[in-house]
Parts: C-alpha cells; sequence; structure tokens
C-alpha cells in the first residue's frame, strides 16, 4: 500500500525540547544496584558506577532522569542516603518488599548524574511525609550555603548547590497502592502548600503535581480537574504514566499503542485547560510524561497475585526485567513519535526505566551490559530530532483494531534544524503483513535535501530478542530504498518497522 505527507518548514508545533528524552532511576530491583551502581565489577570507577551501563547511557542520549522513584518514594527518608555510607540504616522499602542498604543516596546520584550528563528531576516522598520534607531536600540540594542542611551537604563533600529545577510532588497519589495514598482532595491540598513553601525558598523551581497513574484508573480526569483547581497556581505540570503492553495477544492494537497516548495527552489537556478557563487563568499547565513505556505489567500482577507469601525480604531483587522484541521496540519508537508531536504541551517524558527494570539498557552482576531492543528507537530519535517538530498530515489507509477501531497503518513526525537544513522524519508503519510505498513532499523547503542516513528497525521474528548471549540480534538496519527525487522522498517501509530518514 502506499501513503503520503507533505513537509513545511512553516508548519511548525513546537521546538524540539531535549527533556522528551528523559529516563527514570528508581530504586527498584536491580535499576541502581548492579544497574547503575556496582563497586567491584570490573567496569566500576572509583565511586563504584558501571562505566559500561554510563557509557550506554549517554549513547542513549538521555537528557533527563528522574529519580528516587517510583513507588519507592513514597515511603523513602531522603536523609537515610546521606553522610558516611557505614553509618547509614538499612530500611524495609514496602513498594517493592525489598531492603534498602541506601549505599545510594542524592550525593552519589549527583556525582553519577554528572557523569552521565543527565538533568536530574527529583521526586519529594508526598506519601509518608509532607512540606516540612519536602523543604529539607530542597535546602539540602538546592541551598548555597550557612543553614544547617547547605552546610550538611558541604560536610559531606559538596559545598555548591546543585541547582535541581525539577521536583515531582509526590508519586502516584491518585494509586491506592500507593503509600499514604490520598485522595484528590487530600492530596491536591498538599501538593499546593508544598508547591507554595518551596516556590518561598525559590521561585524559579519547576514543580510537577501528580496526574493519574494510568488513564484507566476510574478517577482518571475527576481527579486532574479536582487536583488541578487546588493546585493549578502553583503548579507548572501534571503528570501523566502510561504502560503498554499486548493484551490476549492482541498485536494489532498493541502495534497502535500510540492511539491512546494521543488521547490521553489529549484528554490532559482538555481537563487541563477547562481548570484553567474556570479558574479565569492565562497560564497553560504542561504535561510530564514522566513515566512510559512497553511494561508486561499483567504477567508481573498474575505473579504477584499466584505466588505464595515471601516473608524474606532481599536486596536489589530481580523485578520486572522485561525482555523487549521487535515489536516492543517499534512500539516505542511509535510512542516516541507521539510524544514529539504533543511537544507545545510536554516538553518532559522519562521512559521508565533506564536499567534493568522495564529498561533499555541491561546489566548482569559482574558481567555485561547490553542494549534491548528498545534501546535502539530511542537513541536514534534522540540523536536525530532536532529543531523545531513539524505538523504531518498523513494520507494512509487504515486497519481494524479490537481497541482503537479504525487507526492509520502509518504514523509519523518529522523535525526540522533551521540551522543546520536538516529535515528527519520518523515513521512507523503498524501493518503485520504489508510493506507500505512512503512517499514525503518536500516542496516547502528551499534547495535539494538528500538524504544523510536512514534506519530502519523491523525483523521477520517479531518476538526476536536481544539477549546476553545475542546482545545485538536486532539492531536497526539502512532503511530500503531510501531517496530522494524531484522534491519527493521516497522510502520502502517493511511490515511491523520503525524507520528515521534524516535529510540534509
Ligand atoms: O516504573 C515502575 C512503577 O510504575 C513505578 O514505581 C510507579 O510509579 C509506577 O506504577
Amino acid at each position: 500500500f502506499s501513503a503520503s505527507f507533505s513537509l513545511d518548514p512553516d508548519f511548525t508545533i513546537a521546538p524540539v525540547s531535549r527533556r522528551t528524552f528523559g529516563s527514570f532511576v528508581e530504586h527498584m530491583g536491580r535499576c541502581v544496584y548492579t544497574g547503575i551502581y556496582e563497586p567491584g565489577h570490573p567496569t566500576a570507577d572509583s565511586d563504584g558506577f558501571r562505566q559500561d551501563v554510563l557509557a550506554l547511557t549517554r549513547e542513549l542520549g538521555v537528557s533527563l532522569v528522574r529519580y528516587p522513584g517510583g513507588n519507592f518514594v513514597s515511603g523513602y527518608r531522603w536523609e537515610d542516603g546521606i553522610g558516611p555510607v557505614a553509618d547509614r540504616p538499612v530500611r524495609r522499602d514496602l513498594a517493592w518488599r525489598s531492603l534498602e542498604t541506601n549505599e545510594v543516596g542524592i550525593d552519589e546520584f549527583m556525582r553519577w548524574a554528572g557523569k552521565a550528563g543527565v538533568e536530574v528531576m527529583y521526586a519529594l516522598n508526598l506519601g509518608t511525609r509532607g512540606v516540612q520534607e519536602a523543604l529539607d531536600v530542597h535546602e539540602y540540594v538546592n541551598h548555597p550555603d550557612r543553614t544547617r542542611l547547605a552546610e550538611l551537604r558541604r560536610s559531606n563533600g559538596t559545598p555548591k548547590p546543585y541547582g535541581i529545577k525539577m521536583f515531582c510532588l509526590g508519586n502516584e497519589m491518585d494509586g491506592p497502592w500507593q503509600t499514604g495514598h490520598k485522595t484528590a482532595h487530600e492530596y491536591g491540598r498538599l501538593a499546593a502548600e508544598t508547591a507554595r513553601a518551596l516556590r518561598s525558598a525559590e521561585p524559579g523551581l519547576e514543580l510537577v503535581a501528580c496526574g493519574s497513574s494510568s488513564s484507566q484508573m476510574p478517577t482518571f480526569a475527576a481527579w486532574e480537574a479536582e487536583v488541578l483547581e487546588l493546585a493549578y497556581d502553583q503548579v507548572d505540570y501534571i503528570s501523566a504514566h502510561a504502560y503498554y503492553q499486548p493484551i490476549d495477544g492482541d498485536i494489532a492494537s498493541f502495534l497502535a499503542s500510540a492511539i491512546d497516548m494521543d488521547h490521553f495527552v489529549n484528554s490532559v489537556v482538555a481537563t487541563a485547560d477547562s481548570v484553567g478557563a474556570k479558574l479565569k487563568s492565562t497560564k497553560k499547565l504542561k504535561i510530564s510524561f514522566d513515566e512510559w513505556n512497553v511494561w508486561y505489567l499483567r504477567e508481573f500482577q498474575e505473579g504477584v497475585e499466584s505466588a505464595p507469601p515471601d516473608w524474606e525480604w532481599p536486596v536489589a531483587p530481580r523485578v520486572i526485567e522485561d525482555c523487549y522484541n521487535v515489536a516492543d521496540a517499534v512500539v516505542v519508537g511509535n510512542l516516541l513519535i507521539s510524544l514529539l508531536r504533543h511537544s507545545d504541551r510536554v516538553p518532559v517524558a522519562c521512559q521508565a526505566q533506564l536499567v534493568n527494570v522495564i529498561a533499555p539498557i541491561r546489566s548482569e552482576a559482574g558481567g555485561p551490559a547490553w542494549r534491548q531492543t528498545i534501546f535502539h528507537p530511542f537513541a536514534i530519535t534522540s540523536r536525530l530530532a532536532r529543531g523545531e517538530v513539524l505538523r504531518v498530515e498523513l494520507q494512509a489507509p487504515t486497519y481494524e483494531t479490537k481497541r482503537f477501531g479504525a487507526v492509520p497503518v502509518l504514523d509519523a513526525v518529522a523535525t526540522h534544524d533551521a540551522e543546520s537544513g536538516d529535515v528527519t522524519v520518523f515513521v512507523v508503519n503498524r501493518h503485520q503483513s504489508g510493506a507500505a510505498d512512503l512517499a514525503v513532499s518536500l516542496a516547502g523547503f528551499a534547495g535539494d535535501l538528500r538524504v544523510a542516513e536512514a534506519w530502519t528497525l523491523a525483523d521477520d521474528d517479531l518476538t526476536a530478542t536481544n539477549t546476553e548471549e545475542h546482545p545485538d540480534r536486532v539492531v536497526p538496519h539502512p532503511a530500503e530504498r531510501a531517496e530522494v527525487s524531484d522534491g519527493v522522498l521516497k522510502a520502502a517501509l517493511p511490515p511491523v518497522s520503525w524507520t528515521a530518514i534524516r535529510l540534509t
């Protein structure tokens, strides 16, 4: 089948936000311990950080990392993780039923973030704690000097403040599973007061209120509306979280997961704007999509529910170490297309998580680190999406899905970097058997554009994965027949594929 669209440098949505390429490090499973941190590993540096994982993090093109949770943060005492490591307490982590040794805390993590070259978005505990704890963390990380906690930071080895800009006001507080779960009213008041206090300390902070933990929550939209009616003036962002997986083997719907993400974003924007209208505010709230990915969540939930009670409290157990296949990578590439398309309202997004726990990077204790299939579309999109996001009005056939009805077989977005002149097209073919002939009119661009690089991720075996034994079984290949002639980019897109084409 064939599909087409036209690109024009004037039809812009918003600048590409580097923060779209965020990730997430939670004290959960083996994300921190034997993930980013493993003293004694052959590649560990003098701080105990795995340099193989650091190198992959840089290659992935991560811009920002949310830390330290996740559900974990709602029972976390940040001060357990500072000072001499030998004096730090071991605590129960109720979220993941494990023990937290606190060997890594905020100072270690900030050092790791410096080495990885990423900005940190810090999540505050508004589950078991409140305004005072938020102020204390802020004083420790951002206050310049003379106060007790700023001086404590200095005595712990960091005289200069870290200057963290973004703070999440809790995590998934709408979820009954959350330690210290709250009603929308309770949370909205707490978020507003915490934000007000933080802003008194540092007016320029960027603050994220918790939205729903998924659009399937029974309180979805009502939660956002009530929270924002209480906290609209105090916060800059409302969060969104979404995880996707094939349900009952329905690959056709799974491949169209970005339809749900689009709908989710549009619904939250509509809800936020309606609260703004009601409050007669000219301010436009943004979305921090600070957890998204493919996650085989049902299998995890069934495993937890059917497992006999285990009263052992392990340290850094294997939790949700999903092994991703080709279809998962195509979906991840498509979710990034959706996020880019919404750059005007979604300038921040974090793929959950970075290492081992539903992650693009896998590592083994004492062993290697490798790229999962989903690593590739993320790394290439982060590297190539530059300048302005361009609007795409796709002409493509549709296919039927159980979950979303008729959906377009292709999805695409493009970026244009006026400085370098580069135009990059990101496109997925969701069709399970048909190849697509894509034609993109470049008539709006002066001068001749030619293909500089073109990559496709596809495979005859949709279930193929990358493993410790075969870490490069699934990698992107040069795209088929991608070329420009007479101002039209043409490319052949195999079934179930993700493709990026940079023109210069
Ligand atoms: O990313 C895994 C978990 O998913 C996070 O801890 C939680 O916020 C979400 O439910």
